[in-house]
């Protein structure tokens, strides 16, 4: 390339990139969506875990925080499980909450694979209802623990964890259904 030739080339390819469009620094996406969450520095930690989360349109969003509630939710079945396996600390009412909330956590999971469904098929009201029911999984299991007598509530951190990680993915579904 001749000096002239390449010096316009520079400029053009100067031109072109700043052309480009540029991501919205500060005010992403998921930062308008955990402004309205109770926890705005847990549930943007939450996002940081996914790097896609920062260029993510709105219905992406949704996916990650589908795809965060239903890792959270196998974490937790793992973790039920791994307490229903040696039982000889537990007293019979907590073994039986215990027992009682893997199911309501494999039962959670179904159905958040039923919302990342709906929401494919931009069907937010049954993303709403599917999700919900997830959290009364999660709210069935911590009441289990009440009813049954038990005096360990081993489970109230990780409940809470879950329902706002389901509330997250609530409160994008809603942006999406005012869209
Ligand atoms: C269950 O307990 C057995 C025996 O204590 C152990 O070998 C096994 O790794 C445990 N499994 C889980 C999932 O913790
Ligand atoms: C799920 O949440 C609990 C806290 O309730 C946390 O300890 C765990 O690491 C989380 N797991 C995943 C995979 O998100």
């Amino acid at each position: 390339m001749k000096p002239i030739a390449s010096f316009f080339f520079l400029i053009s390819l100067v031109v072109c990139l700043g052309s480009l469009p540029h991501p919205i620094i500060g005010s992403s996406l998921a930062e308008q969506v955990c402004e309205r969450s109770h926890d705005k520095a847990n549930c943007m930690a939450w996002f940081g875990l996914d790097p896609e989360s920062e260029q993510a349109n709105l219905q992406q969003l949704g996916m990650i925080a589908l795809r965060l509630a239903s890792g959270n939710a196998t974490d937790t079945a793992l973790y039920i499980k791994r307490m229903l396996n040696d039982t000889s600390g537990l007293d019979p009412s907590t073994e039986q909450a215990l027992t009682d909330c893997a199911q309501h956590y494999v039962d959670a999971n179904q159905q958040l694979d039923d919302s990342v469904a709906a929401l494919l098929a931009n069907a937010q009201h049954d993303v709403n209802a599917w999700v919900g029911a997830a959290i009364a999984d999660a709210e069935s299991c911590e009441d289990g623990f009440k009813e049954s007598g038990s005096q360990d509530f081993l489970l109230t951190a990780r409940n809470a964890i879950f329902k706002q990680l389901c509330n997250n993915a609530l409160a994008i579904n809603k942006l999406l259904t005012a869209n």
